[in-house]
């Protein structure tokens, strides 16, 4: 089930007062001791340069997040005939997609090689262990192209399915893998408290501090943790806290105050490291995947927007403003007090820091290809998820860099 987010149109008075903002939030958490965080960026778009981050978290490595897509002649690793894995909403191709340049870049660091993703390396390194994808449908999107990128040396069988079929555990059974993701679009514990809400699009409970036990009951169980939201931050919410409600995201309430997303965003990555921090159990190493910026070109999901470039931007030519450029600090800054909490007991966190590189990626997403053209979805134009195979492949070469790094 495919439903997304409504972005709210964006302010033009909104946009100084946001980057005040946000500069004063970098100002503040600037420092020398701060790895993630070097000094001011003059812009957000200057931001990404100036952060230097290895795969390994140590300091004096590559950045592997930081770089620019290259040509890459070599094309697509699997194809919508080699791979079942794919969902119909990304199998763009199949849609009539009518340029296939998109799958010809790599990512490229600047100042070292990112491999491209060796399935059987991937699958011997892992042999034994588990991987945990958390989130919500783009979490998803990563670990179908993690399926596809391993088809040349294992399918893998599923082993449970949870009676809504969100979340599935795969058992790669000749390297005794264990792959699984679980479905939590909002991290804690939500529900939908009304089908149709005021903006016609659903309107959710978020329970801000209460677990969504779906998965923290379960990581125990896995390695490693991959956790994600976003997208699902763009619909109405009503917020509850203490099993009342104390405020909403566009919800229309009267009696209720408009605390903003960011307040249920900031909550629910809390809530969720809190989690992770405090189970005793859990071993595993917890790696945030950030924020995917959608590419919505005149107008939104529901006002025509489209993305219809058929090739990336330069690096100096993606900006992350507005709404997701303030989901995007509130990740990095909740990500860093969890790590600091967690060092003391002895928690690993690593930053698969997709953001800078996906921005650049208006081509990479379904756009109008994710279904026939006759057929009406909800999602229209589909300017979030992205196309397999295609860009969010690359988060996949990241993230085994980074176990190779881990080990
Ligand atoms: C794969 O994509 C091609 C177009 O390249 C399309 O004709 C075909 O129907 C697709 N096949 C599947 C199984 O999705
Ligand atoms: C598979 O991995 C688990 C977890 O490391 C281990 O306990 C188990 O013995 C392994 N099974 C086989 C058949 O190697
Ligand atoms: C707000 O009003 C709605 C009905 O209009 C009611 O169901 C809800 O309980 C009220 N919420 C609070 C916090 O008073």
């Amino acid at each position: 089930m495919v439903r997304l987010q409504e972005v709210t149109p964006y302010l033009v008075l909104a946009v100084p007062l946001t980057f005040i903002l946000i500069t004063t939030l970098f100002f503040s958490l600037s420092s020398t001791t701060n790895p993630i965080f070097l000094p001011l960026p003059t812009s957000p778009a200057a931001a990404f340069p100036l952060r230097r981050r290895s795969p390994s978290g140590r300091p004096g490595e590559c950045d592997i997040f930081s770089g620019e897509w290259v040509p890459d002649p070599r094309g697509p690793r699997y194809t919508n005939r080699t791979c079942w894995a794919i969902q119909e909403h990304q199998n763009c191709m199949k849609y009539g997609r009518p340029d296939d340049g998109f799958v010809k870049w790599r990512w490229k660091p600047e100042g070292c090689e990112l491999p491209a993703f060796d399935p059987a390396q991937f699958l011997r390194l892992m042999r034994g262990k588990s991987v945990a994808f958390v989130g919500d449908s783009v979490a998803r999107n990563q670990m179908q192209s993690l399926i596809c990128l391993l088809s040349p040396v294992e399918y893998p069988e599923a082993i449970w399915n949870a009676p809504d079929q969100q979340s599935i555990r795969w058992r790669y059974a000749a390297h005794n893998f264990t792959l699984a993701i679980f479905w939590s679009p909002y991290l804690v514990r939500s529900a939908e408290s009304d089908p149709v809400g005021p903006t016609n699009n659903g309107l959710f409970s978020m329970y801000l501090d209460e677990l969504d036990e779906q998965w923290t009951n379960h990581i125990d169980e896995f390695d490693y943790v991959v956790v994600s939201a976003g997208h699902w931050f763009f619909r109405p919410l009503v917020f509850y806290e203490s099993g009342r409600a104390v405020g909403c995201y566009m919800c229309l309430a009267k009696n209720l105050t408009d605390l903003t997303r960011y307040y249920g965003y900031r909550k629910a990555f809390r809530m969720a490291f809190k989690a992770i921090n405090g189970r005793k159990g859990y071993r595993g190493v917890t790696i945030l995947r950030t924020f995917a910026p959608s590419h919505f070109e005149g107008g939104m999901w529901n006002t025509g927007g489209r993305c219809d470039r058929t090739g990336p931007v330069r690096a100096d030519e993606g900006v992350l403003r507005g709404a997701q450029l303030k989901l995007y600090t509130i990740q990095l800054e909740e990500f860093q007090k969890a790590e600091e909490a967690g060092r003391r007991r002895g928690r690993s966190y690593r930053l698969l820091d997709v953001t800078p590189a996906m921005l650049l990626r208006p081509d990479g997403h379904p756009s109008v290809y994710g279904h026939r053209p006759e057929e009406r979805v909800k999602l229209y134009n589909d300017c979030v998820h992205w196309c397999l195979p295609g860009p969010i492949d690359a988060w996949n070469d990241l993230l085994l860099k980074m176990l190779e790094a881990d080990r």
